[in-house]
């Protein structure tokens, strides 16, 4: 039987309640956390998304109606509470925010009852996460939830307000939006009025800011919600919002300027954490020779070293054949580790294979100073102790190395170095080590399409010292890109854009595109920029990342209310589903592969 709560007005949330308020009476809301009944007298934790609360009915001073009410309390019943705040009879509970008050209860209605909930509402929930996702409402009324949510709703209103103080303007940007074949696949929408062609759902506002910048709007920010149908991983969901922003008359400097500040304010008012400013900067050729990664992890050291030269005339054919590839020798010294058992090295050389390497060499050094190694054979004495030295290595230390191709020894060392370091305990997340990565490459090759992709988007400004090189040698042209990387998480990236049409058509050349599919995929954007088109520069933060690394939550699911699974699908609104052929027939689309049902 629900009750309404007419004539009855919320006084407090739970933990607004506090011993200043001993002796007035109070009326609260809520739901039962938890309720015993001693006989006579009854105590019920009720909760709302501040706290709990510890309401005490006793017979005597509850009305009769009231008591025998909350003998039926179970747990997720909402009720309504009447009653005076008393500082507790028993011992204070150190645990609650609450817990040296309760609220003596003269009357109680029950809003609504509840079915027993297919898992318990507790925090640090055990419940396997395909449960609690399916029923996701009831997930979200958990505390650790509720405090991820509540920190992004206060990381929203921050950086609205810095922004805004800051004399950036918040304007929207549209969704429906042309399909463009850079990036990430799109999500595409149908389109009834044109049958056959398709709206895609923006994978991010690039174009419109830039075009925003052309209409002079100077500074422009948006929390905007973008989308991509690419492989899920625990920092990646195909809908995510960004903190997406653009600027006018800057450059690099001006853009990493506001946007430390805005860290830093962040950071402060969330975290408590002093971020000292200026934030540490690294090119992308340094951070991939020191860490093998273009967002290193800097909450410790094992940096990567280079150990061509040492070997270059040593006779081991693992090393010798990656030289003479192209290729370089490089490792990383786990510092301690030398007593670290086969089973575990080897675990680690699998780990290795995963990242594409042949195999991982391993020379591990004894107290006495003697080698254990698995290419010892294969070289001389002085060579090994050269190759140590070059390592910096001492007795207890475990060298491990890899050969091959720069792309693969990074990808293998910058991976095998957070893994060690992962089994090693050295991650705290309470610690926060911010780093830009600055002079991305302007291009990448993809073997797959045989051609060069931009690394950023086609709209990043080269680096002038470099632009020469563009024809003899696309792949060593830098661009103005720069990334802002947290504890080795991606958090957001940008660039300065090309605002001259002749950098940007030769860009399009480069990447493939004849002069008319460039003029047929971005030709407003060209066309804005024969009207004068001041130099600007942007970024983009994730906002689902900035939030996750705050909270010290192993994903960006525990801190969007409504994520999708790896599927990309919504396990609780089964979303997405066929839809009723009419709509297909409107729409004129006709499904020629329909998945069996699971
Ligand atoms: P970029 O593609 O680097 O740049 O994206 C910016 C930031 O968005 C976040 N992000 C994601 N978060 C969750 N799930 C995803 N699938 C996902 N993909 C990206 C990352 C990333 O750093 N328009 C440019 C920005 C610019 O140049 O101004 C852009 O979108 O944290
Ligand atoms: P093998 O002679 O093939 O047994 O290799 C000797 C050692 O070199 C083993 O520890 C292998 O794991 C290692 N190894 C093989 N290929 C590579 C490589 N590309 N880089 C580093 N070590 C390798």
């Amino acid at each position: 039987m629900a009750e309404s709560m007419a004539g009855l007005k919320r006084t407090h949330r739970c933990t607004e309640v506090t011993t200043a308020n001993v002796g007035e009476k109070v009326t609260v809301m809520g739901w039962v956390q938890k309720s015993r009944n001693k006989g006579g007298i009854i105590f019920v934790d009720l909760r709302d998304r501040s706290g709990i609360l510890q309401i005490i009915f006793e017979e005597s001073d509850c009305k009769a109606e009231s008591f025998s009410k909350a003998e039926k309390l179970r747990s997720e019943f909402v009720i309504a509470v009447v009653g005076t705040v008393e500082m507790r009879s028993g011992a204070a509970n150190e645990n609650l925010a609450t817990g040296a008050i309760e609220v003596r209860a003269e009357s109680l209605r029950i809003l609504s009852e509840s079915e027993t909930p297919p898992f318990p509402v507790e925090e640090n929930s055990k419940t396997k996460e395909e449960l609690r996702l399916k029923y996701r409402y009831l997930d979200l009324r958990r505390p650790d939830l509720q405090r991820n949510i509540m920190v992004r709703s206060k990381v929203a209103t921050l950086t609205r307000a810095f922004l805004a103080e800051e004399g950036f303007l918040e304007i929207e940007t549209p969704t429906l939006i042309k399909s463009t074949p850079e990036g990430a696949r799109d999500y595409l929408v149908p389109s009834r009025v044109h049958p056959g062609s398709f709206y895609a759902l923006p994978q991010s506002p690039q174009l419109f800011k830039q075009l925003l910048m052309c209409s002079g709007y100077d500074r422009y920010f948006q929390l905007a919600r973008c989308y991509r149908d690419e492989d899920l991983r625990a920092d990646r969901q195909p809908e995510f919002t960004q903190i997406d922003m653009e600027l006018s008359f800057v450059d690099v400097e001006d853009v990493l300027d506001v946007n430390e500040r805005l860290l830093q304010k962040l950071f402060k008012e969330i975290c408590g954490y002093d971020l000292q400013l200026p934030i540490q900067r690294m090119t992308w050729r340094e951070a991939m020779d020191r860490f093998g990664s273009d967002k290193p992890d800097m909450r410790f050291g094992m940096e990567l070293k280079n150990v061509s030269d040492v070997v270059k005339d040593c006779q081991f054919v693992v090393f010798k054949g990656a030289l003479e590839n192209g290729g370089s020798v490089r490792g990383i010294n786990a510092e301690g580790q030398a007593g670290m058992p086969r089973k575990k090295i080897d675990a680690l050389v699998e780990y290795a294979k995963g990242f594409g390497a042949k195999g991982l060499a391993y020379l591990s050094i004894q107290e006495d100073g003697s080698y254990k190694s698995s290419f010892a054979k294969f070289m001389t004495e002085d060579e090994l102790k050269a190759l140590a030295d070059a390592m910096g290595g001492k007795p207890g230390d475990l060298l491990l190395f890899a050969a091959d191709k720069d792309k693969v020894v990074f990808d293998v060392l910058g991976n095998l170095r957070l893994e060690l370091a992962r089994q090693l305990n050295l991650l705290k997340k309470d610690d926060f080590k911010f780093l830009w990565v600055t002079e991305f490459p302007l291009l990448e090759y993809s073997e797959e399409q045989g051609r060069f992709t931009a690394m950023h988007h086609p709209f990043t400004m080269p680096m002038e010292e470099d632009w020469h090189l563009i024809d003899s040698d696309p792949g060593a042209v830098r661009a103005k890109a720069y990334d802002i990387v947290l504890n080795g998480t991606e958090l957001g990236g940008g660039s300065v854009r090309i605002h001259q049409n002749d950098i940007q058509e030769k860009m399009f050349e480069v990447l493939g595109f004849t002069k008319e599919q460039a003029q047929e995929q971005f030709g407003f954007l060209l066309d804005a920029f024969k009207y004068g088109v001041p130099p600007h520069a942007g970024l983009a933060y994730g906002l689902d990342r900035v939030v996750m690394l705050m909270v010290g939550a192993d994903s960006i699911r525990d801190v969007i209310a409504f994520p999708k699974v790896k599927d990309a699908s919504c396990l609780m609104s089964e979303a997405p589903s066929p839809v009723d052929p009419k709509q297909l027939e409107e729409l004129g689309i006709e499904v020629s592969q329909v998945q069996e049902e699971k």
